[in-house]
């Protein structure tokens, strides 16, 4: 099977090529070649050359390029089809499909890709080099000056490589097209918008610039902020053929390189900045956006420790459970810092580490850092907040949380030192919390023994359609999210007047096939099946080629297609509220994982 992650790396054979060869190699008559078809309106039948069975369930349907087997689960497009049937990889399938249609392969793409990669790569240093020397001259003087207020020394601005975007329109692209790089490069690193009526500006116009370096030292990307209070703070460089956000931390190029034994996770890049400055060379940032699984890997490679710094305001919390929730399925073991609230002009106000470092200083920090919680200990002393001990029915209901809590930890030993530690901050007897904690672990005990039977009893997951569900972790919303994606291959004009982005959606798969379906249409090829083939798992494949076979008549798409849309948002809302409590369950998976006990 195979499996190709991200964005850019997938790109193997020109996008005309594949089209080419897969309206020369018509589905129906490639798959006639393995089993008899018979045409029933719009479809195909016949038996299924994948499984054995009397009566047909197996079907294609040209018109889309697709075939879906209802017996047992199989579907794609004609390519994985080849693959599927002859035991062959993604590209020998489409070598062998245009061998039969008599094509000539052209040169793979990732050479191409490779080449274009490294072209932005340099441009990416030219322009950092440019508006690093614009820092010291008229034209960075706001930025400069906007340093100095943030207390960043001129060392640190080098380290990182910070420079300034004048206030121009076009300054950088003069800059580099002079030095022979085309417009066309500009706007694929990302440093150049095209406008409306047709002119290209600069993306950066009067900001302070942040290269974005990889652990190799490339510049990827740019951050940028306003010199002032104006909206929005933050601009940054879409993600390019050079660089994917999710996959990179800002900082990275130098926390790698820390004494320290562990990474501290900052949400800005100002905070990491002022770390650095401060000593703590071990910070990173997320840039704003969510902790991904793949930064989670980054840092994996470097320690096994993290802490968590966020800023202490509602959202910095949410991104703190949500990150000890992603956390707990890695090998990564995570401390949270939290941040106090300072009086500030006689006013106690939240702050983020920035803050923190210039008000109290780094020492006050190291003493945080020291004083820093677990996850398990972060998430207890949070369930302790606000509750009114000296009110009888808080502290049952506050008991019965930690008793679950607790119950989730593997080791007996910390089940006891946790149980007697809460009981005494509820000032209830141990031996209470104790009961309340066997309790709940003889429920967990149950559900895992009966869980366990369960999987016993049933044979090897197949993908059999009625049992999709089990891999959609939001069924409600993936439902809403295959209605979305089977009506726009059927109605693709529909794709650019709904307002739903990629990240709205829940399932991978459905949201990677959302972002190629827009992509073929904004460039006029029609969406379907045969766009991803090459990028999904044969599962994956299989999955989409059932929710496209279904039939999608509707009388009014944008209604259905906005019904749809409110569904995957409310859902989305419900999961947030979600939070809470699902970086609970998390710490009982982790603990159970991590210590190797059983239950
Ligand atoms: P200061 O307010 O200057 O201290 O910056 P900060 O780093 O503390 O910013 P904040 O906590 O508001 O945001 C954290 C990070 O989120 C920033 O460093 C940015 O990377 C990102 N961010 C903030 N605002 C925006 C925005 O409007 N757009 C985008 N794309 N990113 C933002
Ligand atoms: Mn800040």
């Amino acid at each position: 099977m195979r499996r190709i992650q991200g964005r850019w790396a997938e790109v193997a054979f020109p996008e005309a090529f594949m089209d080419e060869l897969i309206a020369r190699n018509d589905i129906v008559s490639v798959v006639s070649g393995y089993t008899v078809l018979k045409r029933q309106g719009t479809r195909h039948f016949g038996l299924c050359p994948f499984h054995n069975e009397k009566t047909p369930s197996f079907t294609v349907t040209p018109e889309k390029d697709l075939f879906y087997c209802f017996g047992c689960g199989k579907g794609g497009g004609v390519v994985t089809f080849i693959m599927e049937i002859e035991g062959l990889s993604f590209s020998d399938a489409v070598y062998f499909l245009a061998r039969r249609s008599g094509m000539t392969v052209p040169d793979r793409e990732e050479d191409k890709t490779a080449r274009m990669r490294a072209r932005i790569l340099r441009l990416n240093l030219d322009a950092a080099k440019w508006y690093r020397a614009n820092l010291g001259g008229i034209q960075g003087r706001a930025a400069a000056d906007f340093l100095k207020k943030r207390r960043i020394t001129p060392k640190t601005a080098a380290r990182f490589g910070l420079g300034a975007a004048p206030d121009s329109w076009d300054s950088l692209i003069n800059a580099m097209t002079q030095a022979g790089y085309t417009k066309q490069e500009l706007i694929d690193a990302g440093l150049a918008v095209p406008g409306k009526s047709g002119g290209l500006y600069d993306r950066f116009r009067n900001k302070l610039i942040f290269p974005v370096i990889d652990v190799r030292g490339d510049i990827i990307g740019f951050g940028s902020r306003v010199l002032d209070d104006s909206k929005p703070k933050y601009v940054n460089s879409p993600d390019t053929i050079a660089y994917s956000k999710r996959r990179s931390l800002y900082g990275i190029h130098l926390a790698k390189n820390t004494k320290r034994s562990d990474l501290i996770l900052c949400e800005g890049n100002i905070d990491v900045l002022t770390m650095h400055q401060a000593g703590f060379d071990n910070a990173v940032a997320t840039m704003g956006t969510s902790l991904t699984q793949e930064q989670i890997k980054l840092i994996s490679r470097y320690t096994k420790e993290l802490v968590l710094c966020y800023d202490n305001d509602d959202a910095g919390m949410k991104a703190t459970n949500r990150a000890i929730e992603l956390l707990s399925g890695s090998e990564i073991s995570t401390r949270v810092i939290r941040l106090p609230q300072i009086e500030k002009d006689g006013i106690r106000v939240k702050v983020d580490v920035d803050d923190f470092i210039n008000l109290r200083g780094r020492d006050a920090f190291e003493r945080l850092l020291l004083g820093s919680e677990n996850n398990v200990e972060y998430l207890l002393s949070r369930l302790r907040e606000g509750i009114d001990f000296s009110d009888d029915s808080q502290k049952v209901a506050y008991l019965r949380k930690a008793g679950e809590l607790i119950a989730g930890l593997a080791s007996p030993v910390e089940r006891e030192v946790y149980s007697a530690r809460e009981a005494e901050a509820a000032g209830v007897p141990a031996e209470a919390m104790r009961l309340e904690v066997q309790r709940f672990r003889k429920a967990r005990l149950k559900t895992a023994k009966s869980k366990r039977e369960r999987e016993a009893l049933s044979p090897a997951r197949t993908v059999q359609p009625k049992e999709r569900a089990i891999r959609y972790g939001n069924v409600r919303s993936a439902i809403a999210e295959e209605g979305v994606i089977r009506l726009i291959a059927n109605y693709p004009e529909f794709i650019e007047r709904i307002s739903l982005e990629p990240g709205e959606f829940s399932s991978q798969v459905l949201e990677k096939a959302y972002e190629v379906f827009r992509a073929a249409v904004r460039e006029g090829r029609p969406p379907g099946i045969s766009c991803l083939e090459g990028q999904l798992t044969q599962q994956e494949t299989s999955l989409l080629a059932h929710v496209l076979s279904e039939p999608a008549e509707i009388e009014n798409v944008q209604k259905a297609l906005e019904d749809y849309i409110a569904v995957i948002r409310s859902e989305r809302e419900k999961e947030a509220a979600a939070h809470d409590e699902n970086a609970l369950t998390a710490i009982l998976r982790e603990y159970r994982s991590k210590k190797g006990y059983g239950g």
